[in-house]
């Protein structure tokens, strides 16, 4: 695992998405994990404006999102499908058939997610995979106590989930109470794993999933399990970090990172 940290929460999505455009451009095949939510957005209207300004090509791309609420059809606004569509696919030259999520609405919800993880076997697998962390630690929505091997399947969100989402549904009594969500194994999986968070929020969540022991209590602490992770926080979120000069000096003295030092 790597941690990067930039100073702003700008910055830190400029990373990402500048992170997820040249693994595009180096492959136009690329199959990306993507996840949902405030955080994300940012990277969303990043590389829509790469591709509006740069000719960003998607036209190739296949994408898999990381989860999708049980019960909300794919034109529910609350939906995940839904988000994608405003934020990126409806803004890009993606092809809409090669952009999955999972059917929250499937009659046979258990069928639905082996065919979740079906596809993404028959498309090669994942070889980016974009993530965000809730409060408790989740990736997807794998919550506290997520086994390390689960797979694609349908989770019960925890109350301070169904909290950190009210907002977006206008009250808690409007959350879903279940998601489909890829497994901590399926992310695992993924060739290469990006970790984006911002805001003060997130620096306790954060700093146990960098710094603290591997355990399914936090699902993203996983991630210290993965070849190839990368964890690009802004200052904020990066406050209780121990190590927080250590990673700086990994970020200004690895080869990959030299272009990304001091351009925007
Ligand atoms: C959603 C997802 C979640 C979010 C996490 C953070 O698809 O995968 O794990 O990334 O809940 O959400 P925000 O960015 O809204 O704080």
């Amino acid at each position: 695992m790597e941690v990067i940290i930039r100073p702003t929460a700008g910055d830190a999505a400029n990373l990402a998405a500048r992170l997820m455009a040249r693994c595009l451009r180096d492959k136009p095949q690329i199959v990306f994990g993507l996840a949902t939510g405030r955080t994300m957005a940012r990277v969303y209207a990043i590389l829509v404006e790469m591709h509006k300004a740069g000719g960003l090509d998607f036209s190739l791309a296949s994408t898999f999102n990381l989860d999708e609420y049980v019960g909300l059809a794919p034109d529910d606004e609350q939906s995940y499908r839904h988000y994608m569509n405003m934020h990126l696919f409806d803004l890009v030259n993606i092809d809409l058939r090669n952009t999955y999520l999972p059917d929250g609405n499937a009659p046979d919800l258990n069928a639905e997610c082996e065919r979740y993880e079906w596809l993404i076997g028959e498309r090669g697998g994942i070889d980016f995979q974009l993530l965000g962390i809730g409060r408790t630690g989740h990736i997807g929505f794998n919550e506290p106590l997520s086994a390390m091997f689960s797979r694609t399947r349908v989770k019960a969100l925890t109350p301070e989930t169904v909290e950190q989402n009210a907002a977006l549904f206008g009250s808690p009594e409007r959350v879903p109470r279940h998601a489909i969500t890829m497994g901590v194994g399926t992310i695992l999986d993924a060739k290469r794993c990006v970790l984006l968070a911002t805001g003060p929020e997130k620096s306790d969540i954060v700093a146990r999933a960098v710094e603290g022991p591997i355990t399914s209590m936090v699902s993203a602490s996983a991630l210290q399990m993965h070849r190839r992770c990368t964890v690009i926080v802004d200052q904020d979120a990066a406050s209780r970090l121990e190590h927080q000069e250590y990673y700086e000096w990994i970020f200004e003295n690895e080869p990959e990172w030299e272009p990304y030092r001091y351009k925007k």
